[in-house]
């Protein structure tokens, strides 16, 4: 059973291949991906016109890579998924178009995959994959939230954010201090030469009682303490960098901890861009250990955003008997849709 994933909702264009046969966790074959940070880095974000225009010219040639990298033919594919949202809507249509062209024109069928459904099954392609039931913490640039996983398409979300996401907290928050976009990985590498105890930043909702998390006030925090700085912002970068991506991990921490207690779950997942933050991994090491809670990661590759989570989460559905076998290619995307939606 092999399924190509193709994946286009934000600013990557990701084309993957699985063997999903049998029982086994599907198997990565190949995969190519084409980041669009340069593109988009000018103008400070995702600019969603350029994404869509971008997408178009880069989904061929990485599905030839990919195939070529398998050694396959484009026939021998038995399933052809995508995301269908959520995400930018025309950038979510390149992917569903050639996706659903291609199985349209094998005559196999055509599976349209939740994006965060990719990520939270993604550490099942790592060398530690975990088993069913687990907590997820989803961090991505467009989602924080904690989601109680049990098996394959049966989430129950515990709580979400309410405005910010954690990455873009952190996007937010490096562009105030300068640096490039996407801002997380630089404001996470200039933290490691700051003190994070430098400056007392909010942790929002930290003591709420429930899984909500609420990042805008941490933004706005940090804007006050930059101005307040002035011309002294380039000597304390550093410092005030480091205090914000505490003050972030430490809500995403409590929060997870918190959630573990209240279902019970011994194992966390980490998905999501946010995910690859080295602080984050510490923090959530030291405090599960000793729980006894394992926490598994997708592989560091895997983190962002990439087409081998939509064919893993494709290959899982179909090992799972949840696939439809159609080939009726009526297709749609879902620029918002909820994960919970799926559960069945
Ligand atoms: O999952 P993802 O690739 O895309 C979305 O679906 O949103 O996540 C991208 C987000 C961005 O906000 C980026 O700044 C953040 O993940 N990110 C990080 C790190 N690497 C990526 N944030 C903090 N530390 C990192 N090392
Ligand atoms: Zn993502």
């Amino acid at each position: 059973m092999l399924v190509l994933g193709v994946e286009s909702s934000c600013d990557e264009t990701g084309v993957a291949v699985v063997d999903a046969s049998g029982r086994d966790i599907p198997r990565l074959l190949a995969q190519a991906l084409h980041s669009q940070i340069d593109l988009h880095q000018a103008y400070g974000g995702v600019v969603p016109e350029l994404a869509s225009r971008d997408h178009v010219r880069r989904a061929l040639p990485l599905l030839e890579q990919t195939l070529e990298q398998a050694g396959l033919s484009v026939n021998q594919l038995d399933s052809v998924a995508y995301t269908r949202g959520p995400g930018l809507a025309g950038a979510l249509l390149v992917g569903a178009g050639l996706a659903c062209a291609l199985a349209a024109a094998l005559g196999r069928p055509a599976l349209g995959i939740h994006h965060l459904e990719g990520h939270l099954l993604s550490p099942f392609l790592g060398d530690d994959p975990p088993q069913f039931p687990f907590l997820a913490l989803l961090v991505s640039g467009g989602h924080t939230q904690l989601m109680q996983v049990r098996t394959v398409a049966q989430y129950e979300l515990l709580g979400e954010t309410i405005d910010d996401a954690a990455g873009e907290a952190f996007d937010k928050s490096a562009k105030l201090l300068g640096l490039p976009y996407p801002g997380g990985p630089h404001l996470a590498r200039l933290a490691l030469e700051g003190d994070e105890r430098a400056f007392k930043l909010p942790r929002p909702l930290l003591h709420s009682g429930d899984s909500d998390f609420s990042f805008a006030g941490l933004k706005t925090a940090v804007l006050t303490q930059a101005q307040r700085l002035g011309d002294q912002l380039p000597m304390r970068r550093a410092d005030l960098a480091a205090s914000t991506q505490a003050a972030i991990v430490d809500v995403l921490v409590a929060k997870s901890l918190a959630a573990l207690d209240q279902t019970g779950l011994r194992r966390l997942v980490v998905a999501g861009g946010v995910g690859a933050n080295s602080r984050l991994r510490e923090q959530l090491e030291r405090a599960c250990a000793p729980r006894g809670v394992r926490v598994h990661y997708p592989q560091l590759s895997l983190c962002t955003d990439n087409g081998a989570m939509i064919a893993l989460a494709a290959g899982m559905r179909i090992q799972a008997g949840l696939a439809p076998s159609s080939t009726a290619y009526a297709f749609d995307v879902r620029p918002r849709w909820g994960l919970t939606e799926l559960s069945h």
